[in-house]
């Protein structure tokens, strides 16, 4: 008897997105599904291309359609995904779907670190990704992406000045950094700090983008209000070290997006400096800074834990000399990877479960 598309979405609406909680078919994830003969051919077009749960999700249509329709059918499903936003009728950015904010207390403790590395790893992943350095005062990123002596493109778009992001390793970046000479301090007043970030989500040319990262300066200041108030933001990650200095001051910058009046998600935390390991024995592992710091502090304000990730001595050079640790194989390459696995899966939950973000107004 020929298998019939009615037969074929019964049996998949038996296979769950295990984050989501709800079946494929309800999600709309099972997509061009055409049936010839005892071929069945269909997308499963998951929220995050970093889905660390592909293969289960592909294993179990497999499953359950074998085990519903017979051993001889033949199954053609290609895994694929469309970053989900909750970023609708947005005035400013309308096509970024998704903008994160990496915050943490206290300055050093490895922000510009996991913002560099998390957006090479969204976009090796397949994401459209783009990068804010918003640390005006002490901007990293042009450092950490071996751009340093990279000027943006200005252009004009209807009659106004508009500035082209420049691109490394896939990511489109914006930094002060490439506005000023290495060397000179930026010594700014808060409103010109402040007006430098409007900029940079005003009038750079973002296009489409699944995930705009900005990476913030520590503590909490006048940027981070800004931000707040200029755009609406799908989440913050906070980074830490398990150090208890650390952890005081990652508690007041996660409990400043708990604000009632911020009322911004926060999609986790992050444990980084967790332990050092010498690359070439990532078994042994050395508590410089204590142990489970940050995941106690996701448990206490119950957050997702995002992971963790070690000190690694190629981590600091490969920030110096401008190559992402994420690209190199090996432990940083793993550790990077699964954060930046769970971190779209935050977003993908949190689209999923929460309605969007309004850009707060305070005066
Ligand atoms: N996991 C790590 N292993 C080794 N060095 C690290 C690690 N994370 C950060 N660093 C180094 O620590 C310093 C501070 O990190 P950075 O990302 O600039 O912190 P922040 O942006 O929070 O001020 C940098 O020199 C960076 O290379
Ligand atoms: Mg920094």
């Amino acid at each position: 008897m020929a298998i019939s598309q009615e037969q074929v979405l019964k049996s998949l609406s038996k296979v769950d997105d295990p984050d989501l909680k709800k079946d494929l078919v309800t999600l709309g994830m099972i997509q061009g599904l055409e049936i010839v003969g005892n071929t069945i051919k269909f997308k499963v077009v998951l929220t995050t291309p970093a889905c660390p749960l592909k293969e289960v999700i592909k294993n179990n249509c497999i499953e359950t359609l074998t085990s519903d329709l017979g051993e001889d059918i033949e199954l053609d499903i290609e895994m694929t995904s469309n970053v989900t936003t909750a970023r609708t009728n947005a005035p400013l950015l309308p096509e970024v779907k998704n903008i994160i904010a990496i915050a943490s207390g206290k300055g050093g403790v490895g922000k510009s670190t996991t913002s560099a590395n998390l957006a090479v790893a969204l976009a090796n992943a397949g994401a459209k990704v783009g990068l804010i350095d918003a640390d005006i005062s002490g901007p990293s990123i042009p450092t950490m992406f071996n751009v340093e002596a990279e000027q943006p493109m200005v252009k004009q778009v209807d009659g106004k000045n508009t500035i082209i992001p420049v691109e490394q390793y896939g990511v489109k970046l914006m930094s002060i950094g490439f506005l000023t000479p290495a060397d000179a301090a930026v010594v700014w007043r808060g409103p010109m700090a402040s007006s430098a970030l409007r900029q940079f989500i005003q009038d750079v040319e973002w296009g489409e983008l699944d995930y705009l990262l900005i990476d913030l300066p520590p503590g909490t200041s006048d940027i981070h209000l800004t931000m707040v108030q200029t755009v609406p933001v799908t989440g913050a990650v906070i980074v830490t070290t398990p150090q208890k200095v650390a952890l005081a001051d990652a508690t007041k910058g996660l409990s400043m997006f708990k604000q009632p009046q911020i009322n911004v998600p926060v999609l986790g935390v992050v444990e980084n400096m967790a332990y050092f390991t010498p690359e070439e024995l990532p078994d042994n592992k050395y508590y410089l800074f204590g142990k489970d710091g940050g995941k106690k502090l996701a448990e206490k304000f119950d957050i997702p834990f995002l992971g963790e990730v070690p000190i690694v001595q190629s981590i600091r050079e490969s920030g110096d000399t401008g190559y992402p640790a994420v690209l190199k194989k090996g432990v940083t390459q793993d550790a990077f990877s699964a954060l930046a696995e769970s971190v779209a899966r935050q977003v993908a939950i949190r689209n999923a479960e929460k309605s969007k973000t309004e850009v707060v107004q305070i005066n």
